[in-house]
């Protein structure tokens, strides 16, 4: 049997390295290495030989089974390289062409609109500033006029990062801010007044998830202290904001809203862009709530050092991600975390 299977090895060897093509190749590896070829034949009559005998002849026909597979990888990789230089070297072929053009990334929409909404308020002398996503109790809520028991805080449906029985209500707990809001705090103690900055961030809430409730999501935070700055300033700039944004004027309107860091607060709706008098959007009223804001509580003046008898500012709240939406009629605020390439491939840069 030995004989046997060194004939097979000279002549499979002497084969492959005749071979010119791909297709005799497979051809001597079936027919040698295959499950019907004759290696594996060979090897199925082993059990006839007496039993001192069997494990040496199967130690060589597997090291002879290795020489072959080798031999035909190493002949593979000969043939494939000088077709490639065939193909280089036929007529017809220029080195100079550009190659494939791969997939081209794009800017998401909410960064894109963050970045136009900077722009048009750099234009106007605010500065953007920025704060930590995972920010203390003290500046999400206590300094911003919502002590530990006050009702507020249940409706933010906060994110710990603090497990509860180590919270001690002194601001000293640690929180994913759930809005923008702490970046006021940080600003006005940092800086100090006059001051005008815009804040985008991402900001988290334990929300049960649906079309328009995502527990991660974008804000734009604004904030003016300066001496005399009353409610005719903050309707300024949002209504300058919601034309930046739509391209656009829209009719707007103010309702009393309570936020506790703000006095007197507001809610400020925008005519629907997508009807006259009530669709899907707006569900049938034809306005939309776009911006929460209000004159800055003195109380949050004072948490920053400030005297209210001298200063006095605006802040509001832009949800961003909403008003992307409404850009763009994108109907699902899950899209913009999800990370699908095919609702991203439809902003390209
Ligand atoms: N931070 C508030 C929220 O997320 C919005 C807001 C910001 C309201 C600024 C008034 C002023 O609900």
């Amino acid at each position: 049997m030995r004989e046997r299977l060194e004939l097979l090895r000279s002549e499979g060897l002497a084969s492959i390295a005749e071979a010119e093509a791909e297709v005799g190749l497979k051809a001597i590896e079936v027919e040698l290495l295959g499950r019907k070829g004759a290696i594996t034949g060979l090897l199925k009559t082993l059990g006839t030989l007496p039993a001192e005998e069997r494990p040496g002849i199967g130690q060589f026909a597997n090291q002879v089974k290795l020489e072959l597979s080798g031999a035909l990888v190493e002949k593979r990789q000969i043939l494939a390289s000088s077709a490639l230089q065939a193909e280089l070297a036929a007529d017809g072929f220029d080195s100079s062409l550009p190659g494939p053009v791969g997939p081209r990334g794009g800017i998401h929409p909410i960064n894109a609109v963050t970045r136009e909404l900077e722009d048009l308020f750099l234009s106007m002398g605010f500065q953007v500033v920025d704060g930590p996503e995972v920010e203390l109790e003290e500046n999400n809520f206590d300094a911003l006029n919502i002590p530990a028991d006050h009702p507020a805080r249940e409706s933010h449906d906060t994110i710990w990062v603090t497990p509860e029985e180590q919270r001690s209500g002194d601001g000293s707990g640690v929180v994913l801010r759930t809005h923008t809001s702490p970046v006021q705090i940080r600003a006005l103690r940092k800086y100090g007044a006059p001051l005008r900055v815009v804040a985008p961030g991402r900001v988290f809430r334990q929300e049960t998830l649906d079309a328009t409730h995502e527990h991660t999501f974008h804000q734009m935070e604004g904030l003016v202290v300066d001496k005399g700055v009353g409610v005719a300033h903050m309707l300024h700039a949002m209504n300058t904001l919601i034309e930046g944004v739509m391209g656009r004027k829209l009719e707007t309107r103010l309702r009393p809203g309570f936020f506790p860091f703000v006095e007197p607060g507001f809610e400020l709706d925008a005519r629907c862009p997508f009807c006259k008098n009530g669709c899907k959007v707006c569900k049938g009223s034809g306005w939309i709530e776009l911006m929460p804001g209000g004159l800055v509580h003195p109380n949050v003046l004072r948490a920053c050092d400030l005297d209210p008898e001298e200063y006095s500012g605006y802040a509001f709240g832009l949800g961003l991600s909403r008003i992307v939406m409404l850009r763009y009629g994108i109907a699902d605020i899950r899209w913009f975390m999800s990370g699908s390439l095919s609702f991203l491939g439809q902003f390209p840069a």
